[in-house]
This record gives structure tokens, sequence and C-alpha cells, in this order.
């Protein structure tokens, strides 16, 4: 069985009993697919940003745990379900910011415990069908919120984003990325402002090629150019996504994200944020529990062979900032947009518990 996005950025797909995942790392220069077939391979792909973006690597982890009940099917079911909790051990510990890789796996977890009566093989099979349905829903869900985010943005608004919250972060579609997708297939003339993000530049590399390719007119800036822009009135909004929103409405986002929310308050400009339900933690009172990974140093060092900081210099990397409720003009959903009055009112909690399935 063949289970692909039907986008042009194929950013994960199930071939030939496998999970492919388009190598983040190499792009925009080689486009080049990674095979994974166990637990162990996906965590790494995950773990070395092969796959990368709150939601892709939540489909990739669930692919994870499918890929691994497919290699014990034919074990004892003892050795069965202890080879799965490794395998949900090993993904859970591969990134620990977005939650949404902890949802997929909650969701794949809730699943498997209602099926432990059944044998390993048709365990199994209801794990990979779980993953494929997460797969397709992700899709569902980035389009219904581009739709609601289209509306936000006036025809010909010049729109700035930060890190790449697209198709590549995704199944397909993007969040970020899929509102300005979704406004431009709207008839709306957009011109996106692509902040480049240091240290990683999902920006530069990954943001730009899914703009460019989609012939979406897209300008590329480093992260310092952003405040100028603001101040000479060249953006019009920022849309931005997120890989874990606590109860009280703050948001983690890739590091640089709460300078930009800083910077577009005091120059009055929209600050939107693109979050699908399943990246909202309400187990989280605030921002501040909010764990934010700490990656190697070697990403802040230089960039791939080429070094420029001197050795024996020391090294911060924290790879998502969290950007306080009051400066987020919205939240984005695909259940509708929540409004910055009613994150300051506490309903963020109530909005969630209560929305439709
Ligand atoms: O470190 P990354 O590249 O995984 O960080 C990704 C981001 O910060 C994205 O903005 C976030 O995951 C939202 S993706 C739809």
């Amino acid at each position: 069985m063949t289970a692909t996005s039907g986008y042009t950025v194929e950013t994960l797909r199930w071939k030939n009993d496998a999970i492919e995942m388009i190598d983040q790392r190499l792009l925009p220069g080689t486009k080049a697919y990674v095979r994974c077939d166990t637990a162990a391979c996906v965590a790494a792909a995950i773990r070395n940003m092969v796959i990368r973006g709150a939601p892709a690597i939540g489909v990739a982890a669930a692919y994870g745990i499918a890929l691994e009940a497919r290699h014990l099917k034919a074990a004892f079911s003892g050795q069965f379900q202890t080879g799965l909790d490794q395998a949900f051990d090993l993904l859970a510990q591969s990134r620990p910011t977005a939650v949404n890789l902890f949802w997929a796996l909650n969701r794949m977890q809730l699943l498997r415990r209602s099926l432990s009566p059944l044998e390993p093989f048709e365990i199994t099979e209801r794990l990979l069908a779980e993953a494929h349905a997460i797969h397709k829903e992700d899709i569902r869900i980035n389009q219904a919120m581009g739709a609601y985010g289209a509306s936000l943005l006036p025809d010909g608004a010049r729109v700035m984003t930060h890190c790449n919250a697209g198709a590549l972060a995704t199944a397909g579609h993007g969040t970020a990325l899929g509102v300005f997708r979704s406004a431009v297939a709207a008839g709306k003339r957009l011109s996106v402002i692509a902040n480049e993000t240091r240290p990683f530049l999902q920006g530069a590399r990954l943001t730009a090629w899914e703009m460019v390719q989609e012939n979406i007119p897209v300008t590329l800036i480093t992260d310092n150019m952003a405040g100028h822009l603001m101040q000479t009135g060249g953006i019009d909004a920022i849309v931005v996504g997120t890989d874990r929103v606590a109860a009280n409405g703050d948001v983690a986002n890739k590091i640089g994200t709460y300078m930009i929310a800083v910077l577009a308050k005091r120059h009055d400009i929209p600050f939107y944020v693109a979050c699908p339900l399943s990246t909202i933690d309400l187990t989280l009172e605030t921002g501040a529990d909010i764990p934010i990974e700490e990656r190697d140093i070697n990403e802040v060092k230089g960039f791939r062979e080429c070094i420029w900081a001197p050795e024996g210099v020391s090294i911060r990397n924290p790879a998502f900032d969290v950007t306080p409720a009051e400066l987020v003009t919205a939240l984005i959903t695909e259940k509708g947009i929540i409004t910055n009055d009613r994150l300051m009112a506490k309903e963020l909690k109530s909005v969630v518990e209560n929305s439709p399935a």
C-alpha cells in the first residue's frame, strides 16, 4: 500500500512497507529520501532533523510505532508488548519541545491498549491503519486552518514568517505556509518575507524553497533585518507556526519568534499563530513549563562544513523560545480563530474542550 500526501513537496510517504522521509538537512540543493523500517531509525531521523516541524514529527513517530509492530508481530505476545514499550520510549526521547510528537504517541498508545486482547498481527494492522489516519488527518487539518487563516489576510498583504511551518513541517499544505497557500488559492495576492532562521536556516532553505516551488512571491531576509522592515512599513502581518501552546495561550516556537512578536507589538502589526488543536497542551499552565530543547553547539559554530566560530568559545543553542499570550493577536486553528481577548480571558481550555471532534 502507498500513502502519499498528493502535494508537490512530499514530506513523508509510506512505500514498500517502510516510511520514506525527504532529507530536510540536504534541501534545497539535494532532494533525497531516507527510508526507515524500524522505530530506532525513525527516532534517529527525528533527532537528526531529517524530518522536523511539530506535526511532521508526530506523524513520523506514529509510523515508527507501526513499523516496530510489523517487526515484532511474529513474536510471542510478551515479547511483542515489551518491544513496543521500548519503541514508545525511544521515540518519546527523540525531541522534547513539540507536543505533537507526544500527542501522536499517546494516540497510538491508547489504541494499542484498547487492542490488548488481540493477536500481535491484528494489533499491527490496526496500528498501521491509525498511522495512516493521523497522516491523512494532518493534511485535512492544515487545509481547514488555511481557510480560516486566509480570511485574516488582506489582498496584497506582505506577510512575514519565521522558520518553516510549511508542507515540509507537516504531512502536507503546512500551518503558517498553509495559510499563505490557501490565501493565494482564494485569489489573494500575497508576498512572503521569509526570515532565514538562524542557526539551522529553515527559513532560507525550506520556506524559501517551498514558496519558490509554488510561484508564491518570496523575499528572504536575515533575522536581524526583521525590525527594520517592520519599522519602515514593509510588513502587514506575521504568521508563524508553533510547537506547543500552554493552557494560558503562551506559544513556543522556533528561536527568534519571541523577538519578532515583541517587534510586531511595537509596530502594531498583527501576529498570528497557526496552531492545530493537537499543539495545545492543556496540562501545562504557562509557557514557562514548556521544555526547551538545547541542541548541538555545532549548529551555531557554523553550517555544514563551514565553521566560523573560534575553538574554545562557549556557545548556547536553545532551539525554541516562548512568546507570551499577550503578544499573540490570534491563534488560527482548524476549528476557527481564537482571538487575543479570549486568550486573555483564559478561555483556551474551554474552547479546546468544547470543540466538536
Ligand atoms: O526545529 P524545527 O525545525 O523542528 O522547528 C520547527 C518550528 O519551530 C515550526 O515553526 C513549528 O514546528 C511549527 S511547524 C508547522
